[in-house]
């Protein structure tokens, strides 16, 4: 068989300069060079021509692979050099095309709920304080009138911690299970007259259910100045109630006892679902209890060395979670500390 070397060249020239993807690139590539391409066959062909063709063939077919190698390679370049930049025209960025929104978290409604309740307080007057969550025996029991063989004093209620009081021999330091401790550190740092609302975590020993944690919030307030009466409490706390539950809630004292206060009270709202009238919310009481509350106790004025009969005070203590289960009817205290973010977007 005879080759037309100059023709095979000029159309190979042409396909391969007219490829115009490496994918066909490729294909040209197997259909010269290949195994079973055509430089394959004009050798394979060699051994059947006569001695005088023989070195003219094998002649023009090595020009012809290393006219056709040269010329892919070439093109391979070429093409490659076409697609990165057409790859990198593509990345050019758009600085029309509106931006990818970062999703924003916001603040867990049991703070949202802690600052409300406060700036309710702090345009009353009061000050914020804030006290230690691992506190002394004597700031949580003693000092505010709970005695030695008070209930909750058991371990049962209370997480107690293995470091002593170096300043109290035989007494512990624990997790303070309410905010009225704060109401010592205030009355012992400063002199009346004096308001402060003392919000944070405190932890009892529950096992958690639907109404129980270990650990959750309250805010504790306390005033004290001369001549504070249980009016004072009573304008004070309904000033609080309407403005965080609305002009329309109505409020009672129940009376109730604490050690740290006399008298004490509870204080209950009208049930905001059913106006009063009686709902599974309220349990057909018409009533939500929502604090407790109280004047101060003479012996936490004595435990904190106050001079005797110089001033009145009242205090007052509420649960965050409660407030707010009550202001957005959630029935199930545990959502607060899920992180379901499905629960906490709505909020
Ligand atoms: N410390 C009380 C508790 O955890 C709540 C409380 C009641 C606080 C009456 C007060 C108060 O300041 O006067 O149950």
């Amino acid at each position: 068989m005879s080759w037309n070397f100059e023709e095979i060249t000029l159309t190979a020239q042409n396909e391969i300069q007219s490829a115009s993807d490496l994918k066909t690139l490729e294909d040209l590539r197997i259909k010269y060079l290949g195994r079973k391409g055509l430089l394959a066959e004009i050798y394979a062909g060699l051994s059947q021509l006569s001695v005088e063709e023989k070195p003219l063939v094998g002649k023009g077919a090595n020009i012809l692979r290393n006219t056709v190698t040269a010329l892919i390679e070439q093109k391979y370049k070429d093409l490659e050099e076409k697609e990165k930049s057409q790859s990198s025209a593509k990345q050019i960025i758009d600085v029309t095309l509106p931006g990818v929104g970062v999703s924003m978290g916001h603040e867990h409604v049991l703070n949202q709920i802690v600052d409300e309740i406060c700036e309710v307080f702090e345009a009353l007057g009061f000050v914020i304080h804030e006290g230690p969550e691992v506190e002394t025996e004597f700031n949580n029991f003693t000092a505010l009138n709970i005695p030695i063989d008070h209930p909750s004093r058991d371990a049962f209620d209370t997480f107690y911690l293995e470091t002593p009081d170096p300043e109290r021999p035989g007494r512990y330091f624990l997790l303070r299970s309410h905010t009225s401790p704060g109401q010592i550190r205030v009355m012992e740092k400063f002199q009346p007259p004096l308001a402060v609302v003392i919000p944070g975590k405190v932890y009892r020993p529950d096992a958690v259910d639907a109404s129980h944690s270990f650990m959750f919030h309250q805010i504790e307030g306390l005033l004290i100045d001369k001549d504070i009466q249980f009016s004072h409490l009573k304008g004070l706390l309904s000033a609080f109630c309407k403005r965080f539950f609305g002009e329309k809630i109505q409020m009672r004292f129940r009376p109730h006892f604490f050690p740290f206060t006399e008298p004490s009270a509870e204080v209950d709202i009208s049930c905001y679902i059913c106006d009063g009238k009686g709902c599974s919310v309220c349990g057909r009481k018409g009533w939500l209890e929502i604090m407790g509350c109280g004047m101060v106790h003479p012996k936490v004025f004595e435990a904190v060395k106050y001079p005797k009969g110089k001033y009145t005070g009242l205090a007052f203590g509420m649960g965050v979670e409660r407030m707010a289960m009550l202001r957005y009817g959630i029935d199930d205290i545990r959502m607060f500390y899920e992180n379901d973010v499905r629960f906490l977007r709505q909020l």
